[in-house]
């Protein structure tokens, strides 16, 4: 069958190359974990989202192959069709549709209490991404307990499990911090960023009733600024007014999602949050800036404003869960928006040049492959 892969260390080394059928009773990793007797489970690829990360594995900033080879078969977003499962597998079956997480357990304590997304080891397991195999193929195997269902009626989103996990797993790390204040009632989030995860945790911010502002730089409208709008949110143009400027006029936020990719303005968001609020940074940022802010300014703000900084990277199976509550949630109260997220379908594994190429488009809000 045919795979993506890339050389790591190796910039541009992204191919397509043949690679066996997995079979029920392989072991997709078995330098990390072992799959028990009878739980494996053979999903067939259907969709493969893309996104900042597979372009920057591809230009060598990090990610590794898993041990053995030198290649690293790249895709880390998927949706497919279950097509067999071992005998101990009750929770999926054939014809189900399932996406599936992407870190797999190292050895921590969180690791062994089933929170490998917050593992405290340095060197983190990840499909696609880091020392294991992902998924832009046409079939993989994995244990049961890393797939999750996707309802029927939600198919068309299902390629936005992974993203959808990453932010409902940030908001919900920042409510649970937030426990420290005893009572939180957030009422106006910032979202910086309206690539797929500020948009998808507009939504969800959305969900909670808050008031939403999300900022990004080019002045609407666009595609972008109407499903912002379309949740019911305000779109800023960051060209058309600050960030401080808009704290100015609608008021300090209690919560602030960064997800612009942009290092300066995780910094930046530290200067207009409220007291008692959170800021939440889920930008994965590679190479190298240095910014220059007012730090004792910031820090006497943040003191006397017992203020919270909330980091949050990957997501467990629950949170996959809780990301696909919230797409059905979102699907019902604003029906269609969600999928105008999904711009750039690109047909078949053979095009990855291409979908390379799209990762570097400004209008390409998301890149997905039709496996
Ligand atoms: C993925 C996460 C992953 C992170 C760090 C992101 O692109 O969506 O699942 O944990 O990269 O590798
Ligand atoms: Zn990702």
């Amino acid at each position: 069958m045919k795979a993506v892969a890339v050389l790591p260390g190796k910039p541009n080394s992204v191919h397509l190359r043949e690679v066996p059928v997995p079979k029920l009773t392989d072991q997709p990793h078995p330098h990390v974990c072992r799959i028990p007797e009878g739980r494996a489970v053979l999903v067939k690829v259907l969709q493969v989202g893309v996104d900042a990360t597979d372009r920057e594995i591809n230009e060598a900033l990090y990610g590794n192959a898993p041990p053995g080879g030198e290649h690293l078969i790249i895709g880390h977003e998927c949706f497919g069709q279950v097509l067999e499962v071992g005998e101990k597998v009750t929770e999926v079956k054939p014809g189900d549709y399932v996406s599936c997480t992407v870190r797999r357990p190292g050895g921590s304590l969180f690791d062994r209490i089933g929170r490998n997304d917050i593992t405290s080891e340095e060197v983190y397991y990840e499909r696609g991404i880091n020392l294991c195999h992902g998924f832009l193929t046409e079939f993989f195997v994995d244990d049961a307990e890393y797939l999750v269902t996707v309802p029927k009626g939600l198919k068309h989103l299902g390629v936005l499990a992974e993203p959808a996990s990453v932010c409902a797993k940030a908001i919900e790390q920042a409510f649970l911090a937030q426990q420290r204040l005893q009572v939180w009632e957030p009422r106006r989030a910032f979202v910086m960023g309206s690539g797929q995860i500020g948009l998808l945790a507009t939504m969800m911010l959305k969900l909670r009733r808050m008031e939403v502002h999300t900022l990004a730089t080019t002045p609407g409208p666009h595609r972008k600024s109407e499903i912002v709008e379309a949740y019911g949110a305000t779109y800023v143009s960051t060209r058309q007014i600050s960030i401080t400027e808009l704290a100015r006029r609608v008021g300090k936020p209690d919560l602030i999602f960064e997800a612009t990719g942009h290092p300066e303005v995780c910094f930046r968001s530290m200067e207009v949050l409220a007291h008692n609020g959170a800021l939440i940074w889920t930008s994965i940022t590679g190479g190298h800036q240095e910014v220059s802010l007012d730090a004792a300014k910031i820090n006497l703000e943040w003191v006397l404003g017992n203020k919270l900084l909330v980091a949050s990277v990957n997501g467990n199976r629950r949170h996959f869960e809780l990301g696909l509550q919230a797409l059905s949630q979102g699907e019902l109260t604003y029906p269609g928006v969600t999928q105008r997220i999904l711009t750039h379908p690109v047909s078949g594994l053979d095009r990855y040049k291409e979908m390379m190429r799209l990762l570097e488009e400004k209008e390409a809000l998301k890149v997905l492959v039709n496996v």
